[in-house]
């Protein structure tokens, strides 16, 4: 296998199969040790402690547990379990003396004094919050989404938590599920990306160093594909799209030493993913050599009771840890069973063992044996430089859909008229899963404007939440528009209405703000809708009433300043949709990389539903693959957003029209900055492999660079890549890149196809 490189480690693979005489599985067991890199210290460290340990204590490492935050004290009974090494791991301590003391106990009065590890969500920010992850993938800025992701670990790390439940690294084709909002988007090649940044930037140079957190890739697998955008739902995943779609960016972390794994709730082809022993077993551990650890969700073990996939906590237990699964999230079905069973034989304790060093050897490289403490001196929180680069990140979130007649930027002349629920809810734009997060500490787009004396401003929210029904407020909204020159009018959606169990049938603006727009609209005064929300808003009923749209998502902390400097031009809108945005509910799932299929969309023969002749024969129409009402096309496309500069692409060149396997291939392109601002672009690679041994999508994302221009500026811009970076996983099941032609386009989009570049492999 070609196309992933991998680290060079020592497995010593242990094969045990045994027929276990008294299973009611009767199931064959393979496990798979792996010994960590050659001449490691720690392993010999791990092999010795664990070799002292009790049963009990080995099966006390799989244990994470949490403290219910309206219970104040320390409950007795889980300071003494931590006391009897009946603890691995907790989530969710967030006193610091508790912290302190539970570390105390396990390492001082525990048995073998083996460390605990703390974990929490730090998902875009501890204290310090960027924008939601949808967002963060629309700057197309790994360098930025590192530097973020490395604040949040300094900042959490002043609470002892060592270890983030993030990056989710879901692909996600389907907005009406709330945590596409925690994804990188729809493209396996920019979540691969993402996940990159956030590894590195979470665990740091040095996972050892106080400040670094153990990063975990989630969920495990498929959970992004629950059908119909209902969350938690059943995940349908055929081999070719669950190698060449779903596992990618996982491969990614892998790649980038995430430390940990988390399964995810769903079945995947009928099987639970967290006991999944192709996903967890033959890929992870065999395929890929993953040495961390991999938690199961939330409570994920005992729910395969729910999914009929046991009939109990004990066989659920059973389940899991023959898939090995090492750790459980909140349950208790292995504290509780995996006793029993090892007695019945229906797991060993040396596959036990193989468990427990998977997560002490995190414990060891997180420096946790020689440093169990935290400093928790918080001056970092909100440091200036935090601030700065979550302002930066929502600078270069943000995403301008569209703007007629350059209303955008505004001047300092004209009086504004700032309007709408999400123009000042700083709990809101702070987005899903910000725990930490604090409204006293968010800029909010009135207050940017507030605080800066250039600015004649008249404010009213005209509803007072996304969801508001009630238009008691819209004249007020209506005279303060008739008194000024341009409308900023804030929509979208609350926190709360994205993120986990927070899908939506409709996804649409929420409440009345469809019917303020249209009163809105009825001045004559220029619209500049800007938008907040956790995912694609379908904008059917309003985007001709307005006249500009910026989607902001959920921007965070520092959303208000990002936003006033991009609406008032101080900086030009860089950000690119990471996930193709519908026109319609009924599109979904709508992914600008599908299948070309037998009978693509031909835009000239397409037949609108309202020009059917009445009475027309029954025919198949234009005979193509599109909806008679919706068409073919989306709102916008995957990659979509506009500047206040204009970018023209010139020169473009390939080094090689006929390479062979193995060879590298450079494509150039001129950008020039035709514009009289400094901008940034993000110049997108696409490619089709034109014909396949399995069908190959019409487009797929190669490469991508962002870079900034002066005013009048050009720049060259260069991709390399080799001709394994185009291979995909075949019928027989291995990676392969088949010789044949080959399409590119270097574009501003997946739907710009103005300079193709084209090549044969021989
Ligand atoms: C459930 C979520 O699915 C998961 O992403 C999260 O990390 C855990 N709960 C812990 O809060």
């Amino acid at each position: 296998m070609l196309i992933f490189s991998r680290k060079i480690y020592v497995y010593q693979v242990v094969i045990l199969s045994m027929i276990f005489l008294l299973s009611s599985c009767n199931s064959e067991v393979t496990i798979t040790e792996k010994k960590g890199e050659v001449d490691d210290p720690i392993e010999a460290k791990i092999d010795s402690i664990v070799s002292k340990m009790s049963l009990e204590e080995k099966i006390g490492q799989t244990a994470q547990r949490g403290k219910s935050s309206r219970v104040k004290e320390l409950p007795k009974d889980l300071k003494d379990a931590v006391r009897k090494g009946q603890i691995g791991s907790f989530l969710n301590i967030m006193n610091k003396e508790d912290a302190k003391e539970l570390q105390r106990i396990a390492v001082e009065e525990s048995p073998s004094k083996i460390p605990l590890i703390f974990a929490r969500d730090v998902i875009h920010g501890f204290k310090t919050i960027f924008p939601v992850p949808l967002g963060q993938a629309a700057s197309f800025n790994p360098t930025l989404v590192q530097e973020g992701s490395r604040i949040a670990a300094i900042e959490a790390s002043t609470y002892g938590i060592r270890w983030t439940f993030a990056p989710m690294l879901d692909i996600s084709r389907d907005p009406r599920w709330g945590r596409i909002a925690e994804s990188a988007g729809e493209d396996p090649y920019l979540t691969s990306e993402m996940a990159k940044a956030y590894i590195n930037g979470f665990q740091g140079e040095d996972l050892s160093s106080p400040t670094s957190m153990a990063a975990c890739a989630k969920h495990f697998i498929g959970y992004g594909a629950a059908e119909g955008g209902r969350d938690y739902n059943t995940a349908n995943i055929n081999d070719n799209l669950l190698h060449n779609v779903y596992l990618k960016p996982f491969k990614s972390a892998v790649d980038a030493g995430s430390s940990t794994f988390m399964t995810s709730f769903n079945d995947l082809n009928g099987i639970p993913a967290s006991a999944n022993s192709y996903v967890l077993k033959d890929i992870l551990r065999e395929q890929w050599g993953f040495d961390g650890f991999v938690v199961s969700d939330w409570n994920s073990i005992k729910e395969m009771v729910n999914h009929g996939f046991a009939k109990d906590q004990k066989e659920a237990a059973e389940k899991a840890i023959n898939a090995m699964l090492d750790m459980e999230m909140t349950s208790t079905a292995y504290q509780d069973h995996l006793k029993e069973l090892i007695q019945e034989g229906k797991f060993s304790e040396k596959e036990l063992d193989v468990i427990v060093k998977n997560i002490l050897r995190i414990k060891f490289r997180l420096g946790l044996f020689d440093n169990p403490y935290f400093d928790p001196n918080d001056t970092v929180l909100y440091a200036k430089n935090h601030l700065e680069s979550a302002q930066k990140a929502a600078e270069e979130s943000t995403v301008l859909l569209k703007n007629s007649n350059q209303v955008l930027p505004i001047n300092s002349k004209q009086k504004i008229a700032i309007i709408g629920p999400l123009a000042d809810a700083p709990h809101e734009q702070l987005g899903t899963w910000t725990f930490d997060g604090e409204k006293e500490h968010t800029i909010t787009p009135l207050n940017a404007f507030e605080n800066d004396n250039q600015y004649t401003i008249a404010y009213t929210n005209g509803l007072s939440y996304s969801r508001d029904r009630s238009t008691k407020n819209f004249q007020k909204a209506v005279s303060i528009a008739k008194s000024s020159d341009v409308i900023l009018f804030f929509a979208g959606e609350e926190a709360i209405l994205s993120g986990e169990a927070h899908s939506r049938a409709k996804i649409n603006l929420p409440g009345e703000q469809e019917a303020l727009i249209d009163e809105l609209h009825k001045t004559g005064k220029p619209i500049v809708l800007i938008l907040m929300a956790g995912r694609p808003i379908t904008l059917e009923n309003v985007k001709d009433k307005v006249d500009a749209i910026l989607m902001a998502w959920h921007p965070g902390t520092m959303g208000g300043p990002a936003l006033k400097n991009m609406i008032t031009g101080v900086v030009s809108p860089s950000g690119k949709l990471p996930v193709t945005w519908p026109k319609e509910v009924g599109q979904i799932p709508i992914h600008y990389n599908h299948k070309n299929t037998g009978r693509p969309v031909i835009p000239e023969e397409f037949v609108q539903m309202d020009s059917i002749p009445i009475g027309a024969w029954q025919s198949s129409l234009g005979n193509t693959s599109h909806y008679l009402d919706a068409g073919f096309l989306p709102e916008y496309p995957f990659g979509y957003g506009l500047s206040y500069s204009l970018f023209t692409y010139s020169d473009i060149s390939i080094s090689n029209n006929t390479p062979k396997i193995g060879d590298t291939i450079t494509v150039k392109v001129t950008v020039t900055n035709e514009g009289n601002s400094t901008a940034k672009e993000t110049v997108q690679l696409y490619f089709r492999d034109m014909v396949g041994s399995i069908t190959r999508p019409v487009k797929e994302l190669l490469r991508f660079q962002k870079i900034t221009l002066g005013a009048g500026e050009s720049k060259e811009v260069s991709f390399t890549f080799v001709t394994d970076d185009l291979a995909f996983y075949g019928p027989d099941k291995t990676w392969i890149t088949e010789p044949g032609d080959f399409k590119l386009w270097i574009a501003k989009n997946a739907s710009d196809e103005s300079n193709v570049l084209e090549f044969t492999i021989e």
